[in-house]
Parts: structure tokens; C-alpha cells; sequence
């Protein structure tokens, strides 16, 4: 597989203080690759140096050291540009400009013009589900998430192969979330590749493949997210989930065993450790008369696993 990013040993130190004296560190020698066609996840906490590594990435900021390319390019060679799209953190544009016209003003950027501009226009409008009554509106009377559609719609407007997304989901309603989880998710059928900071981690784990996780400016940890999660659980067992049965009928079973036996809403669901034992519990499900409803891994959720990698060490 291609990496199309590749971050090596970057660091940032912003100059704060009346004479820029101060050094605050906000990036620690980071590193990290990007393989094609992937939706990659940056998770951190706040101020774990997400926007940052964005913002050095879009030449916006300068990093104090280290380097990184895009597309095999230095990222100081911005001819590149043409072939990425951006969303900022909090996408702020010209007010006096309408959605519409701020569209096609960042197409004639990327030298689209005429009606092939206007329909291009319409159509990531209308894939951003920005209703087509807005468009002719000032963007100064946008909401927050009626901005961040059209930040999303614009970082799309030259076809990118990749996208950088700083917090796409921030400000947006559940039926929102829900559209442009759908967008994102289009956006690995025609191959872009993702890069997305995000705190929702229900939507890392309905599109990422893999993630990074910074904690104070210092990379924590970085996979595949089934990885990450699989290796977190100190050893793999099974929750058997049945039904027609109380958890008391698998009592004996579960004391032999050394199964965990509980209630739940549809059933009854039984942890065992291993995958050999998985036999002997259907066994004791079928002779007291239940019936299988499902079989699944467990694994460390998202949120244990971030929460364990964003702690502080000193917490
Ligand atoms: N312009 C700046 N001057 C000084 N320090 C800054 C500046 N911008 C960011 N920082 C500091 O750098 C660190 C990383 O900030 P950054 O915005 O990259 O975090 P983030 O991971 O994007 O957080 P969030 O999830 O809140 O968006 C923080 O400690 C922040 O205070
Ligand atoms: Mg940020």
C-alpha cells in the first residue's frame, strides 16, 4: 500500500509572552504514515496537539523540527495543494459571500468555471444536505453547523485525494452527524483517503481503519483500530447472548466453568474465557431449553482504550 502521508519526527514549539520569549511545546517528535484509501482517525484530548499537527500539515504553521510529505511531496511544496482539500476547526468565511457564490469563488481557485463550476457547486451542496433554500443565503446568517457543511462541501470542491477534516462532526445535529458520517463513508468508494481529527468516538469506530491517539503532544498509540482494540483485552473471551432461559437455569454451568451469567434486556448473556469453552455452554443452553441468539468476541471498547491512552501519566 502507498503511504500518501508521512509524518517524521515533527515538533512544534509556540512562542508565547509579550516578547515571544516563552516556548510552549505542542508537539513531541512525532511520526506517523498514512496509507491510501484508508479513513484514518487523530484522536486526543483537548490541546493533545491535533490542530497543530493539521495546521503544519497545510503549511499554515511552521513545525520547529521534523518534516513531512504528501504525496511524495515535501509538504512545502505546495503544487501539491491542488490534488488535497481542507476543513478547518471551526470553518469561518467571508460573511458577505453566499454559499453559493463562496463555492464557486474556491472552484475558479482550482480553475473550474462556467456551468460545469455551477453544478459542481449544487451537487456537493446538496451532498453536504444543505438545504437548497440556504444557498442563496449570506453566510454571516449561517449556524454553526450550516458552516460546517459548506467548510466540508468546499474542501471537496477540487476532487481531492486526500481530505483533511479537523473535527468534521463538531456543531452538527444527530441528523447531521448522520449525513456526512455517510458522506465520509462515500468517500472510501471513490478512494480518498480520510485524514480526520474528531472526540466522537462512535464515529471512529463507524469509519476509521485506523487512528492515531496523541496524548500531550506525544503520540500514544497508532494501528489498525481492530488492532488496538483486540491487543487491549488482557485475554480474549466469548459472550454467548441466548434466550427462553433464566441466567438461574445456567447457574451449575456457570459455577463449573467460571462464567460470568447475566440478565439482559433480551436474554440472558454468558462471558466465557476461551474459545474451547464456547461447546460446553451451548451444551447447558441446550439441555435447560434456551436458544442461541449470538456469539460475539469481546473487546475493549473505543472509549477504554481512549480513555487508558489519553490519561496522564501523573493522573
Ligand atoms: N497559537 C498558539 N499559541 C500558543 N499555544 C498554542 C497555540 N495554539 C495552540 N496552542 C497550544 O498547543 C497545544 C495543542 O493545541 P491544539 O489546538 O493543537 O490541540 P487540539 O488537539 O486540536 O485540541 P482540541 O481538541 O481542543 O481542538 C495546546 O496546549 C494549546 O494550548
Ligand atoms: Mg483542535
Amino acid at each position: 500500500m502507498e503511504k500518501v502521508i508521512e509524518i517524521s519526527n515533527l515538533s512544534k514549539d509556540y512562542e508565547t509572552g509579550f516578547w515571544r520569549k516563552k516556548k510552549v511545546r505542542a508537539l513531541y517528535d512525532l511520526s506517523l504514515s498514512v496509507e491510501s484509501g484508508q479513513i484514518f482517525g487523530f484522536l486526543g484530548g483537548n490541546g493533545a496537539g491535533k490542530t497543530t499537527t493539521i495546521k503544519i500539515l497545510m503549511t499554515l504553521l511552521f513545525p520547529s523540527a521534523g518534516s513531512a510529505k504528501i504525496l511524495g511531496h515535501d509538504i512545502s511544496d505546495v503544487s501539491m495543494h491542488s490534488q488535497i482539500g481542507y476543513c478547518p476547526e471551526n470553518p469561518y468565511f467571508y460573511d458577505y459571500l453566499t454559499a453559493f457564490e463562496l463555492m464557486n469563488y474556491f472552484g475558479e481557485i482550482f480553475g473550474i468555471s462556467g456551468t460545469k463550476q455551477k453544478e459542481r457547486s449544487a451537487e456537493l451542496l446538496t451532498k453536504v444536505g444543505l438545504a437548497e433554500k440556504d444557498w442563496n443565503k449570506q453566510l454571516r446568517k449561517f449556524s454553526k453547523g450550516m458552516l460546517q457543511r459548506v467548510g466540508l462541501a468546499q474542501s471537496l470542491v477540487n476532487d481531492p485525494k486526500i481530505v483533511f477534516l479537523d473535527e468534521p462532526m463538531s456543531g452538527l445535529d444527530p441528523m447531521g452527524r448522520r449525513e456526512i458520517r455517510e458522506l465520509i463513508a462515500g468517500l472510501r468508494e471513490t478512494g480518498t483517503t480520510v485524514f480526520m481529527s474528531t472526540h466522537i468516538l462512535s464515529d471512529v469506530e463507524a469509519l476509521c481503519d485506523e487512528v492515531a491517539i496523541l496524548r500531550g503532544g506525544k503520540l500514544a498509540a497508532t494501528g489498525k483500530l481492530d488492532d488496538l482494540l483486540a491487543t487491549g483485552a488482557e485475554q480474549q473471551s466469548f459472550e454467548i447472548t441466548v434466550s427462553g432461559i433464566s441466567a438461574a437455569a445456567l447457574s451449575n454451568f456457570a459455577s463449573s466453568a467460571g462464567a460470568n451469567v447475566k440478565e439482559k434486556a433480551n436474554g440472558v448473556s454468558l462471558e466465557v474465557g476461551s474459545e474451547s469453552q464456547i461447546d460446553a455452554a451451548m451444551k447447558a443452553v441446550r439441555e435447560n431449553g434456551g436458544r442461541l441468539l449470538s456469539v460475539q468476541p469481546v473487546k475493549q471498547s473505543l472509549e477504554e482504550l481512549f480513555v487508558e491512552k489519553t490519561k496522564s501519566a501523573d493522573s
